[in-house]
Formats: structure tokens, C-alpha cells, sequence
């Protein structure tokens, strides 16, 4: 039986040039390079320079994944962009990727998950593949938290950084079984009765400015590594498949802690863990597809490959995805 997948053609990835690290927070509130590494595992973040927007960004890691693929930006008829971060509260950023890269056909939007975004924006782009409306989609996470962080509460500001990833994903023939190549299954959750848990104080409707990222880091710790493990675990049942079979683990970079939770309930062990949050910190949408560039960029992660993402973030949302690269 021949079925319609979504199959990775390429993927690409940007970090604004500025890192900033621990040692130079410490000099902005009342922290230490040691108490961040130990709760968290970030040592450093990128910060997008003055002038330099979510949608800059965002073209940037577009335009990697393009020549990953061998395409051009005309073959492109999708684009589903994630991020809590646009540059304008509209018209959507993805339309401004669609004219910086100079494509006047298809379809372009924004898709607002937080931190869980990527998932999501995979999840819906290939269900729009396979209904056999696109062919080839964009799907990119691209953020600029450093612009909606105070940077006097130090329970917040250590936390984030900036950058963008992206994957075109090709609506292809496949056999119907998990041997194919493509997106095999994907779980998405949210539960609003968290919303107040991560958010921010600030936005059109209610203040009329772009507010500032509460957390309530506790609490988002104590339902992370369940809620995700779960999405996982209904991504393993639904397509038949065993944790143990998992080459590769590529989840949100929120926090190295939750990372080694959820992997070690999962029983994947730590060298099939693509881990970056020490050096890129939390990019909220951006992290999966980034650290996907990373692992594949270093010949870890290669064609055949099956690859399971995970994120969890405000609202609360939460999703896995199982890919066969
Ligand atoms: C944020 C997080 C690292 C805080 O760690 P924690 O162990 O829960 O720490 P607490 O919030 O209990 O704070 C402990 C102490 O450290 C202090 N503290 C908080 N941030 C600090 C910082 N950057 N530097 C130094 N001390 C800090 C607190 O004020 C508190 O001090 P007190 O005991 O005198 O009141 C942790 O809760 C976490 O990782 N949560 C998940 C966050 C996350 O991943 N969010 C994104 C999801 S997409």
C-alpha cells in the first residue's frame, strides 16, 4: 500500500553572533556561573543584535535547510512558522520569510505554541502535506525571547537565549510501514488550566505593550518530565514502536535536568541524548530544529535514522513527534 509521508529533505539552523555568558549575567543580577549550571546546564546564550528580528533569523536557518535539500525557494509552497516572539503582532513573521525569500505563491503563517511550537508546527504541516494540498513545506522555529525578558528578575533572565532551526519536509510516496522515511506519528496536548504558570504580562488585547515572561519554575518542573514522557509513550504506542528503538532523542532544550528526566524514564541512554542547551540556553521554539542542525551537521544523526522530539512550554502544551530521517 503506497501512503503519502512527509519526509525530511534538509535542515539548517542560525545563532545571533553575541553570545552572552553566565559569568557576564552575574554581573547583571544577583546569580553565579555555578548556580546556573548546576540547576539548569546552560553555560552561554546567543542574543540577536539591535535591528536583527525573529523573521531575519528565521530566513537565515530557512535558507540552510534550503541548500540541505537542494531546492530553491520556489519550491517551496508552505511555510509554518513557530515563535512567541514575532516581529510585529501581525501581519504573521512567516510572511515576511515568504517575501525575504522571494516566494509570491503558496501559503505562510505563524503558529504560537511557546516552547512546544516546533512540535506543533511539524505536526501541522505534515498533516496538511499528506491531505495533498502542498507539496514542500518550510517548518521553522525562530525566536528573540532576549527581547520579552526583564532583565532584573534572575529567576527568568538565565534561562533564555535567541536563534531559529528549520526542516523542509517533502510530501513523498512511502510503503505505509515504520521502515518509511518521514514524519511515522505525533502527539500534540495543551492543558490551559497551566496558563499561568509561563506566560507573559503583556499583549494587544490586554495591555497594549509586548509585557515581559513570567514563570513559575517549580511548577513547570514538576509536570515537564511527566507530560512529556506521556506524549512520547502515545507516539511509541500509536506507531508500533519501542523506546529501545529510538536512535536518537532530540528534545526541547529547556533545562539539562529535565532532558536526563525524561530520558532516563524513557530508558534511552545518554549517548543517544542530543543535548545543546549548554551552549544555546532555552530558544523556546527554535531549540529542536537547532539542535537537529547540530547533530546532523556533526554526522550523528544520518538518513534511516528514527528520531524522537519532544517539547514541553506555557499554556501548558506539550507534543512529541517520531521522524525516520
Ligand atoms: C528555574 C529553576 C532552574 C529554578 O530552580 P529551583 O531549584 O526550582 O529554584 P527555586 O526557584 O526553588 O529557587 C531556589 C533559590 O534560588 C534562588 N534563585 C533563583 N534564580 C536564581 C539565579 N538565577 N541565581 C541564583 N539564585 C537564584 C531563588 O531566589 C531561591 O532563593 P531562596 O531559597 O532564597 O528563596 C527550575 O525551577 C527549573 O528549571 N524550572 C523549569 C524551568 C523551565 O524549564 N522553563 C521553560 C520551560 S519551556
Amino acid at each position: 500500500m503506497s501512503i503519502t509521508r512527509s519526509v525530511v529533505r534538509g535542515c539548517g539552523s542560525y545563532l545571533p553572533a553575541r553570545t552572552l555568558t553566565n559569568h557576564e549575567l552575574a554581573g547583571m543580577v544577583d546569580t553565579s556561573d555555578e548556580w546556573i549550571v548546576q540547576r539548569t546546564g546552560i553555560r552561554e546564550r546567543h542574543i540577536a543584535a539591535a535591528g536583527e528580528y525573529t523573521s531575519d533569523m528565521a530566513v537565515h536557518a530557512a535558507q540552510g535547510a534550503l541548500a540541505a535539500a537542494g531546492l530553491a525557494p520556489q519550491d517551496i509552497d508552505l511555510i509554518v512558522l513557530a515563535t512567541a516572539t514575532p516581529d510585529n503582532t501581525f501581519p504573521a513573521s512567516a510572511v515576511a520569510v515568504q517575501a525575504k525569500l522571494g516566494i509570491t505563491s503558496g501559503a505562510a503563517f505563524d503558529l504560537q505554541a511557546v516552547c512546544s511550537g516546533f512540535v506543533f508546527a511539524l505536526s501541522t504541516a505534515d498533516s496538511m502535506l499528506r491531505a495533498g494540498d502542498f507539496k514542500r513545506a518550510l517548518v521553522i522555529g525562530s525566536e528573540t525571547f532576549s527581547r520579552i525578558l526583564d532583565w532584573k528578575d534572575r529567576t527568568t533572565c538565565v534561562i533564555f537565549g535567541d536563534g531559529a532551526g528549520a526542516v523542509v519536509l517533502e510530501a513523498q510516496p512511502q510503503s505505509g510501514t515504520k521502515a518509511d522515511r518521514g514524519v511515522l506519528g505525533a502527539k500534540l496536548r495543551s492543558d490551559g488550566r497551566y496558563k499561568d504558570k509561563l506566560y507573559v504580562d503583556g499583549g494587544p488585547s490586554t495591555t497594549g505593550t509586548a509585557g515581559y515572561l513570567r514563570m513559575e519554575g517549580k511548577e513547570v518542573f514538576r509536570h515537564a518530565v511527566g507530560m512529556m514522557t506521556g506524549a512520547i509513550t502515545d507516539v511509541l504506542d500509536a506507531t508500533g514502536t519501542t523506546a529501545a528503538e529510538i536512535d536518537w532523542f532530540v528534545p526541547h532544550q529547556a533545562n539539562q535536568r529535565i532532558i536526563d528526566g525524561c530520558a532516563h524514564k524513557l530508558g534511552v541512554p545518554s549517548e543517544k541524548v542530543i543535548s545543546t542547551v549548554a551552549r544555546h540556553g532555552n530558544t523556546s521554539a527554535a531549540s529542536i530544529p537547532l539542535a537537529l542542525d547540530t547533530a546532523v551537521a556533526d554526522g550523528r544523526i544520518k538518513p534511516g535514522d528514527l528520531v524522537m522530539i519532544e517539547a514541553m512550554g506555557g499554556g501548558f502544551t506539550w507534543g512529541a513527534a517520531l521522524i525516520r530521517w
